[in-house]
């Protein structure tokens, strides 16, 4: 089963999707990972990315589905995930020409719901590894050894650039006017499904996995 995974800034997709990947062998395709992995490798997508993602706006919808579409050719047979991605209605339309060029289709679009000031507590105590990208968090997820990744090992954790509070604000005016509005898309094709994205990872990812049956 294909699912678009999407909500607000800190709603958990990251955190949902490395799940999937776990435990479902699913394929994880998420922009902004890809744009910070850009960015690390200091392509030229990722200065063009930079700017924008620093102050908490969205990167152009030619520039995203250009990455996407690069990305799209490696899915093969597997299931996917797409995280982040749409984020605009432009960019809905641009994957549903992506979807039938590669004869794929979306089954779900599964909304994480979750309140704004949960969001914001999220956001700000998020640290991620700079080696491998595993995510944690300074109260709900603490690595093993303070400091220290549980999967890599590496000693790199870093709160990113567009997790600081005067950042944040932009990001989720940008959800609010940009991809809120794919709510209705998605219930107008008849594929969302809303989850509740409060509690813990599990509790979250025990419903997500409940309607990726058929
Ligand atoms: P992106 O990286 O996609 O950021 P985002 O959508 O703002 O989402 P986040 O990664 O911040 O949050 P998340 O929902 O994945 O939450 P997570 O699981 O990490 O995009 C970054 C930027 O790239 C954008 O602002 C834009 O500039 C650009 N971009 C990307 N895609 C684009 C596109 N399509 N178009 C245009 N521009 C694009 O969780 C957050 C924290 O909460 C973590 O610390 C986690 O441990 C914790 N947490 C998660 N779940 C739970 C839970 N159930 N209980 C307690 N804590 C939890």
């Amino acid at each position: 089963m294909n699912i678009v995974l999407f909500g607000a800034p800190g709603a958990g997709k990251g955190t949902q999707s490395a799940l999937l990947v776990e435990k479902c062998e699913m394929f994880h395709i998420s922009t902004g990972d890809l744009f910070r992995e850009a960015i690390k490798n200091e392509s030229a997508l990722g200065v063009k990315a930079k700017s924008f993602m620093d102050q908490g706006k969205l990167v152009p919808d030619d520039v995203v589905v250009g990455m996407v579409e690069e990305v799209f050719e490696k899915v093969g047979d597997k299931d996917f995930i797409l995280d982040g991605f749409p984020r605009t209605a432009a960019q809905a339309e641009a994957l549903e020409s992506m979807l039938s060029r590669h004869s794929k289709k979306i089954d779900r679009a599964v909304f994480l719901s979750v309140p704004s000031d949960l969001l914001l507590k999220r956001l700000t105590g998020r640290r991620l590894c700079k080696e491998c990208g595993a995510v944690y968090h300074i109260q709900t997820k603490k690595p093993q050894k303070e400091g220290v990744c549980d999967l890599c090992q590496s000693s790199s954790l870093y709160q990113r650039e567009d997790d600081r509070e005067e950042v944040i604000s932009t990001r989720l005016q940008a959800y609010e006017n940009s991809t809120a509005p794919l709510v209705k898309y998605y219930k107008d094709k008849g594929q969302y499904v809303e989850i509740d994205g409060v509690g813990p990872s599990e509790e979250v990812f025990a419903q997500v996995k409940s309607v990726l049956v058929e």
